[in-house]
């Protein structure tokens, strides 16, 4: 069996998809699971981008050891030292450096002819590896560039000390049979290819990222660059979960390996979903909540009689038996060992809050799960300095006839209280009018959605939303056993986001000013 090497991008690609902003509190939180997860390369971010990517980047490359750190650069001196002084601490420094190879890309976009791209290439590729052990070079869009032209530019960037080549499929059009075909040409043309790995990353724009992916695979490349639960640009990135348990379910077709620990795969599924506020479709492959579900009467039945008869992938593969061994009578210590295991690293005082939460839900609800377990721990996890305002107090009055009116009370950092009512068309928008004139943003609602978390009368809310502050947009969640408690919880979480972003900004601001 090949060992394929798996890299994850989730904390880069994924975090460039629209509404998703985590703080770096929340991207060490999801390294620290992609290290448990057994992830052999972590793409922490692209430190020249904001000072808040450097900062993420520096502080996992300080703390994640047993995964290989990376962070991204464009072919340029200055983006390669700002990589190099968030990551030199890490357990085996790694840059990523890319250049566009494809005509489109180098005539329309870097405005360069392909003799400067080949000696951009080689120039960055080369400092890079002055200062990094391993130095990854990709050829962005490679699966539109002219393959003569690729072969020229991987040779070179191969003899100026690239030990991985990574060729993506960065808009997502080629089908499996061209990428195994590139991936041949390159396997079988570049003099030099024996001294690197071959890398794979493609997008899911035409819905063939995970089989153009095992495509590559097949084909020769030794890397996988993926996404948990494939998020990312546009239409997403490969999935990272589909990608492995196919590798392990059809291990007799691939003849290839990982190194993953299967069973966390829905553990950190549920993790970036909660903290990206991406939904994962019921019907989502591996990590879905109806993937291991029998609906139809046949299908029970024969599953009553021989699981294998519809069941391929099993849950306790992927970690998806949700068995809590809990209930009202637990105590604290086991309480707190059980949210050890499900990767919960937070203080005592946030144990506690948990805690209460959890004896409080024992009440209202008859069966306690994992995902309840999840949810209230995503939602008691956020930064204590990043909780400008928190929720005390609401009261909703609806009436068919009535405009309905929200009352809601609010604690804000320093101690003190205030008070408001408002009105809307319906209860929620009442909610989110008050809390606007409250929190004093000029913000508008982007996307509101709502789900339980288990199913069943008696479920939490789960709410996220997306709201537009000037120039970008902040995603929001908030958990609840009312649904507009969860609502206004989800505003206040995006609104608190949002300005704990802003005095990020503005410390660091002044910080290079001073
Ligand atoms: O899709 C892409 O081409 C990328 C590169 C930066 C590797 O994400
Ligand atoms: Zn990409």
């Amino acid at each position: 069996m090949r060992k394929i090497n798996v890299f994850d991008t989730s904390l880069r690609d994924g975090e460039q998809m629209p509404g998703i902003a985590l703080t770096v509190k929340e991207k060490l939180e999801i390294a620290r699971q992609l290290e448990r997860l057994g992830v052999d390369i972590i793409e922490a971010g692209f430190p020249a981008s904001s000072p808040g990517d450097f900062q993420a980047v520096k502080e996992i490359a300080e703390t994640v050891k047993g995964s290989s750190i990376t962070g991204l650069a464009r072919a340029k001196k200055s983006d390669i030292d700002s990589a190099w002084e968030a990551l030199k601490s890490s357990a085996e420094p790694r840059v990523h450096v890319f250049l566009a190879t494809s005509p489109i890309h180098m005539e329309h976009k870097l405005k360069l002819t392909p003799d400067q791209v080949v000696e951009r290439a080689v120039e960055s590729v080369r400092y890079a590896a002055e200062k990094f052990p391993h130095v990854q070079f990709s050829a962005e869009d490679a699966n539109r560039s002219e393959w003569p032209f690729l072969k020229r530019i991987i040779e070179a960037a191969i003899d100026a000390g690239a030990s991985v080549i990574n060729l993506p499929d960065t808009v997502g059009y080629r089908t499996p049979e061209e990428i195994s075909k590139l991936f041949e040409f390159v396997t079988e043309n570049v003099k030099n290819i024996d001294r690197a790995i071959l890398s794979t990353h493609n997008h899911d724009d035409l819905g063939m990222g995970v089989a153009n992916s095992l495509a590559a695979i097949s084909a020769g490349a030794g890397q996988v660059e993926c996404t948990i639960n494939g998020i990312g640009e546009r239409a997403g990135n490969a999935a990272l979960e589909e990608i492995a348990v196919a590798l392990q379910i059809r291990s007799d077709y691939y003849q290839a390996k990982t190194g993953l620990k299967l069973s966390e795969l829905k553990r950190t599924s549920a993790l970036v979903s909660r903290l990206t506020s991406m939904n994962v479709p019921g019907n989502k492959a591996v990590v879905g909540a109806n993937a291991f579900a029998h609906e139809s009467g046949i299908h029970q039945d024969g599953m009553l009689k021989n699981k294998e008869t519809y069941e391929i992938i099993t849950p306790e593969l992927v970690g998806a038996t949700s068995t809590l061994p809990l209930g009202k009578h637990s105590g604290r210590h086991a309480f707190k060992t059980k949210l050890n295991e499900l990767g919960f690293s937070g203080s005592d005082e946030k144990l506690q809050t948990i805690f209460s939460a959890f004896k409080q839900l024992c009440d209202k609800k008859k069966e306690v799960t994992e995902d309840d377990l999840y949810a209230l721990i995503a939602d008691a996890t956020d930064d204590q300095d990043s909780t400008a305002y928190e929720l005390t107090a609401l009261q909703v009055t609806y009436g068919m006839n009535h405009v309905p009116t929200a009352t809601i009370r609010l604690k804000k950092q320093d101690d003190s209280e205030i008070e408001e009512a408002g009105t809307g068309s319906g209860s929620v928008e009442a909610i989110y009018n008050t809390l606007a004139k409250m929190t004093g943003g000029n913000y508008s609602l982007a996307d509101y959605r709502i789900q339980s978390v288990n199913g069943g009368e008696d479920a939490l809310a789960e709410v996220h939303v997306r709201i537009k502050a000037d120039d970008f947009e902040q995603s929001g969640r908030g958990v609840a056993h009312d649904v507009l408690e969860a609502s206004a919880k989800a505003y206040l979480h995006a609104v608190n986001r949002v300005i704990a972003r802003k005095h990020y900004a503005k410390r660091e601001m002044a910080k290079v000013e001073s």
